[in-house]
């Protein structure tokens, strides 16, 4: 199936900037949160029916460290320490996914950096691409 894809760069950033400073983004950018616990990115998506679906996270992590992030619908937690791994250099990208149920119309999805490293570099989010067939999430 096809995804709805959510850009990182048209999102609502709280402590972070839109960056073009490494190559294999998508869009006209990625987000480069400030390396800091609580940094975020919050994401407006638009479902047409209630009901479970799969958030995947294109992202970079240029370190040799895990960056997990917290991720909420709609204010409810569903990932408290989404892992996002190393991806050998910031112009390597890889994607994170997590199952999540969505209302029917505009839900608010937030990820939320865990530690003092901040997130990993987020290219984009897309929603619904083979929610049946992700690997586990915890
Ligand atoms: C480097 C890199 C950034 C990244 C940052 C980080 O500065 O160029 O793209 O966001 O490290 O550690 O988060």
């Amino acid at each position: 199936a096809t995804g709805a894809d959510y850009q990182a760069e048209d999102a609502t950033i709280s402590q972070g900037a839109i960056a073009t400073n490494h190559t294999g983004y998508t869009g006209t950018g990625f987000v480069d949160l400030t390396n800091v616990a609580g940094s975020y990115l919050q994401i407006t998506v638009s479902a047409a029916t209630a009901g479970s679906t799969s958030l995947a996270f294109r992202y970079a992590n240029g370190t040799t460290t895990d960056r997990p992030m917290t991720v909420t619908v709609n204010g409810v937690t569903i990932a408290a320490a989404l892992s996002f791994p190393p991806t050998a250099d910031w112009n390597t990208w890889a994607t994170k996914t997590v199952n999540a149920s969505l209302l029917a119309g505009t839900n608010t999805v937030r990820a939320t950096s865990n530690t003092a490293d901040g997130g990993p570099n987020l290219d984009k989010l897309t929603v619904g691409v083979a929610a049946d067939t992700q690997p586990p999430t915890t």
